[in-house]
């Protein structure tokens, strides 16, 4: 009988190549690693080789950018996610992708489980496994990490044994998560919030007063809330991101220090580098501002932020997401025109916009000559307006001082 296979998603590092060793030993399958290209700037070709080498039958390496930014990223720039406000989502919106072409994958290749170098402890892995029994709720789900549970120095010991090469003097402090979206780093000395990140956590970003003394400026284009050309050129979503990252970066923008609030309940200290995501985020909310009523911006900072603690949650494939996302591409119709950012020290600031479905009007809001507005209805609208606390007014605050009891949620003890 031919032995069962594993898609196990590969990242060429310790965990997921001692998993390959591992697996073969323990549940006696054939190993098939997936390593996929969402711009973390990794030897794909070196990854295929190790995987290889480490005892895989076959090993799937695909460069998937196009599509994390086009079905990924744009969308969740589209919605305004941004998790507890701070955190553009970037590792989080990697696995759903990484998990559905590893469903696709195992269909292709008959295989029977797929598996995940996660932890026990992170987020990761719910995305992942949650996806999966999604997805391809048939598929049997192996998470090395999580079930051998071995400290660094056994993992260590593991691979020696089995030839695996440890990089230790490369070994970074750092857990860390790179696509273009960008970088997550967490653990180390970072577990210390009181301490400032380290130089040495970052690598898109320079320090904001080692940036350069003269600012950049950069003009985006947006249509129908996707970014579609950069300083007058069109040009792909890809490359435009790679773009921002790096002029960003070069002026000190995108960097995010952050105590998050992980779904498994902790508190995790994160830093993280996102010119790109931080730049556009930024861009695209000013558009809004000139583009979208005040009704509609008011409700769409509430799918924002459920749309982000859907995708941080790991729920991407619900159907309430789909819901949701409804809205967002309605909502979106009219987010279409220019923005200048200029990046100086660090900081992004919005210098210009201009939209064809802009609700300003310079007409009604000018002081200057031309003005529009009508100022002697002004005093109607406000008569109405203040009505219902004029007559509240009148029937209670006015009437004398009522007792004022003390709000609390504990009695005094006497
Ligand atoms: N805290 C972030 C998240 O949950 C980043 C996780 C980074 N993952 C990693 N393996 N270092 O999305």
């Amino acid at each position: 009988m031919a032995r069962e296979k594993v898609i196990l998603a590969y990242s060429g590092g310790l965990d997921t190549s001692v998993a390959v060793k591992w697996i073969k030993e323990t549940y006696n399958m054939d190993v098939i690693t997936y390593t996929c290209d969402l711009g973390q700037e990794r030897d794909l070709a070196g990854i295929k080789e190790k995987a290889l080498k480490t005892g895989a039958v076959e090993a799937i390496v695909e460069d998937v950018r196009n599509m994390f930014v086009d079905y990924f990223v744009w969308p969740s720039l589209m919605t305004g996610c941004m998790y507890e406000g701070k955190y553009p989502l970037a590792t989080a919106l990697g696995r759903p992708l990484i998990a559905w072409r590893m469903t696709e994958i195992a269909k292709e290749h008959g295989a029977h489980a797929v598996a995940h170098g996660c932890t026990g402890k992170g987020n990761d892995q719910v995305r992942f496994d949650v996806s999966f029994q999604t997805l391809a709720p048939r598929l049997k789900i192996i998470a090395p990490v999580r079930e051998w549970r071995w400290t660094r120095t056994e993992e260590i010991e593991y691979a020696e044994k089995h030839g695996i090469k440890v990089e230790a003097t490369k070994k970074s402090i750092y857990s860390t998560d790179v696509n273009l979206w960008g970088r997550s780093v967490e653990a180390g000395v970072l577990e210390d919030p009181w301490l400032p990140p380290p130089a040495d956590a970052y690598q898109w970003t320079v320090a904001p007063e080692d940036a350069p003394n003269q600012s950049v400026e950069i003009e985006i284009e947006f249509e129908q809330g996707r970014p579609i050309a950069l300083n007058g050129e069109k040009m792909d979503g890809v490359a435009l991101i790679e773009y921002i990252n790096k002029v960003g970066g070069e002026h000190g923008v995108g960097r995010i220090d952050h105590v998050e609030n992980r779904l498994v309940g902790i508190k995790s200290r994160e830093v993280y580098e996102a010119p790109a995501a931080v730049i556009l985020h930024l861009a695209h909310r000013e558009l809004e501002n000139l583009t979208l009523s005040r009704q509609s911006m008011r409700f769409k900072t509430y799918v924002a932020q459920t749309v982000s603690d859907i995708i941080y949650d790991g729920l991407w494939y619900s159907s309430f997401h789909q819901d949701l996302m409804g809205f967002v591409e309605k909502n979106q119709r009219y987010v279409s025109g220019h923005v200048r950012v200029k990046l100086f020290k660090g900081a992004a600031t919005v210098t210009g916009m201009k939209s064809e479905h802009s609700l300003y009007n310079k007409d009604l809001a000018t002081y200057e000559e031309g003005d529009q507005f009508p100022h002697d209805t002004a005093i109607g609208f406000i008569r109405i307006h203040g009505l219902a606390q004029q007559t509240q007014a009148r029937q209670q605050l006015l009437k004398g001082e009522p007792t004022v009891r003390p709000a609390r949620i504990v009695p005094p003890s006497e």
